[in-house]
């Protein structure tokens, strides 16, 4: 049995908790796994792409020798390479010593610098390409599995948590956590060994031009570190505002109506660009940051290459040594400068993975036991057996004051019973305890003589119908609508189940019919029809048990009497509980139970109750004798 947890809730990381949060490696592991091949493939790219600068800035000394050095016109002459020593080109291609390389020869050494670039970029697009495949396939499975842990929750859960901040997570938080987790690999996994490789070139090259101006390269290693370390809790709480901006933005658009009816848009537009000011002073706030890194960094690497010049001047050199120096010499900033990246973009991926795994890790306070039992369809009989039940406050407690007090009820199967009482009296709460939307905090719910604590829970609500007060139609076809009470249904059962509610007649008269988007121009429903439109719904879901919260909102006579046809058909052979609202209901129904405070005052027929129960005769002249 599952005791209603509710210290797990998703209150947002707070700035305390910020300072402490972990990348939980050993968590992404399970989605890694599947993609390891890739991984390591991605990797081994990186790594081959940064060796490859060696190639390049060696292969580099070697046209620019041989096409600037007076000499090069002799391709018999050896060339001096780093690590490898002297080379001799003509030697090597079986040329006469002596051999001019003439027009075509230099062009043809020169073709060799864009093939250079050519396979280089190659190697680094391939290394992008897998760690890039091996993220959007993590984070499809990430994504589906926080959407599955977000649908398994109760709704308790939804009742306290913001839509927003949930669809925040999975969209937003997820797609941060792959792209900026896929850069830092990506990073890792190329650039130190980039700025290694073409520094060991270098050294051999020419180790003293190297050290004199990587005097000055610890220079520039201080303000990556010293900016590095200021702008990571900016990344963290630029994330946090991005889930405050889409709150706002997802309530006011689903509270469009209200917003409108008040005439609320400025306040609504202020309560985001509070939320969007906020964000953009985080990004403002890092990007300042961030953007010193490159010019300081590009001003202290020209001071190395000023002195380099100075030293190259001073012992005569040749000048494409420098040129082929200066140009690997170029190439360790970019790299370096990259890195000082890395640390901003960890801590956005730790924040975003954080929060996803809080809503992965969140347990459902409703599950199903261990040894749960599927229900098979049942006959209907209910059984109340002395509960209560008290709701949570937001805080997690319990409220003081419990919605249903001691409440003991026998429905025999197949008999209609309405529901009466003032507001607030515990109606609605007795349905969500009937449908383990919440478990009782004492006594029992039997279903069919079985406590629905040991069923599973998609197999006792396959057995209730619901046809609630406020219905809620899917931006969809009429059709599907209807199917969605039972997924496998025929055309001919929709067809049938829809005659039934009466609702067959209504939908023809829409242009489109049964393929009329609900919601597209044209086709917004009334009260009246969406409520004809749930109850085909339920006709089709075909449940044993039926709980009808009927609409408060007053219909026209010829559409209240329609729908009342509706319901005693959909009534036939069920046990069906009725919040009723409207007097043909009550008069209708084989019992009545009357309900206060939530305790049950009394259970009758109508004309017993008007005798016996004094609640139940206010509650008969004030809200149903005028309204009949
Ligand atoms: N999600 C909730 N969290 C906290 N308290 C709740 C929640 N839902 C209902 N309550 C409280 O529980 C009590 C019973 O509510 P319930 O919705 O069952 O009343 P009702 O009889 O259906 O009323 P109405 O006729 O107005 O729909 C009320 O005092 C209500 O304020
Ligand atoms: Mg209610």
């Amino acid at each position: 049995m599952s005791a209603a947890k509710h210290s797990n809730s998703l209150a947002p990381i707070t700035e305390a908790e910020l300072k402490h949060l972990k990348m939980p490696y050993r968590r992404l592991l399970p989605y890694l796994r599947p993609w390891l091949g890739r991984f390591f493939l991605g990797m081994g790219l990186g790594a081959l792409a940064a060796s490859f600068n060696a190639v390049m800035i060696l292969g580099l000394q070697l046209i620019f020798q041989l096409v600037l050095d007076g000499a090069s016109k002799d391709l018999s002459m050896p060339v001096e390479m780093a690590f490898v020593g002297k080379i001799n080109l003509g030697e090597m291609l079986g040329l006469e010593p002596g051999t001019p390389m003439g027009l075509w020869g230099v062009i043809a050494a020169c073709a060799c610098i864009p093939l250079l670039m050519f396979l280089s970029g190659v190697l680094e697009y391939l290394n992008k390409y897998c760690l890039a495949w091996v993220g959007t396939k993590m984070l499809f499975q990430i994504r589906s599995d926080v959407f599955a842990a977000i649908m398994r929750q109760s709704p308790a859960f939804f009742a306290t948590t913001k839509a927003g901040e949930l669809m925040q997570v999975v969209s937003h938080q997820s797609r941060v956590a792959q792209s900026h987790a896929l850069q830092v690999v990506q990073l890792i996994s190329n650039r130190p060994l980039t700025i290694i490789v073409i520094l060991a070139t270098l050294f051999a090259m020419d180790w003293f031009f190297t050290l004199m101006s990587l005097v000055v390269f610890p220079l520039c290693l201080a303000p990556i570190l010293v900016i590095g370390r200021r702008v990571r809790k900016v990344g963290a709480r630029e994330e946090k505002e991005v889930g405050a901006m889409m709150t706002a933005m997802h309530e006011s658009f689903t509270g469009i109506r209200l917003v409108k009816a008040n005439a609320r848009e400025d306040y609504e537009c202020k309560r985001f660009d509070r939320a969007n000011r906020e964000m953009t002073r985080n990004i403002l706030r890092w990007t300042r940051a961030t953007e010193m890194i490159g010019p300081i960094v590009e001003a202290v690497a020209s001071i190395g290459i000023a002195a380099g010049l100075v030293y190259f001047w001073w012992k005569e050199r040749p000048a494409h040594e420098l040129i082929v120096l200066v140009l690997a010499l170029s190439k360790i900033y970019p790299p370096a400068k990259e890195l000082s990246k890395v640390s901003l973009l960890m801590q956005k991926t730790v924040y975003a993975i954080n929060n996803i795994f809080r809503v992965l890790d969140r347990q459902p306070d409703i599950t199903d036991a261990p040894d749960a039992r599927r229900l098979p369809r049942v006959s209907g009989a209910i059984r109340f057996d002395e509960v209560s039940f008290a709701y949570h406050a937001p805080s997690g407690a319990k409220l003081e004051k419990a919605a249903v007090r001691g409440v003991s009820l026998d429905l025999q199967p197949g008999k209609f019973y309405a529901l009466v009482g003032p507001s607030g009296a515990g109606k609605s709460t007795l349905f969500s305890l009937l449908l383990r939307f919440y478990d009782p905090d004492s006594g029992r719910v039997l279903l069919d003589g079985e406590d629905i604590r040991l069923a599973t829970v998609s197999s006792l609500r396959e057995n209730i119908g619901m046809v609630s007060q406020d219905t809620f139609l899917f931006h969809d076809t009429i059709r599907e609508n209807i199917r969605y009470g039972r997924l496998d249904a025929t055309e001919d059962e929709i067809l049938a189940a829809s005659k039934q509610a009466h609702a067959h007649e209504f939908i023809q008269q829409i242009q489109g019919g049964y393929d009329a988007v609900v919601g597209d121009a044209g086709c917004n429903l009334s009260g009246g029809q969406k409520q004809r439109i749930s109850i085909a719904r339920a006709i089709l879901r075909n449940a044993p048990v039926l709980l009808l919260d009927e609409a408060t909102s007053a219909l026209d006579t010829e559409t209240e009497k329609i729908i009342q046809d509706a319901i005693e058909t959909l009534a036939q052979g069920r046990t069906v509980i009725a919040i009723a609202h409207r007097l043909s209901t009550i008069l209708e129904a084989d019992q009545i139970i009357v309900m206060n405070e939530g305790r049950v005052e009394a259970v009758g027929p109508h004309q017993t109750l008007l005798q016996t129960s004094p609640l139940y005769q206010k509650l008969y002249q004030l809200q149903y004798q005028n309204g009949g």
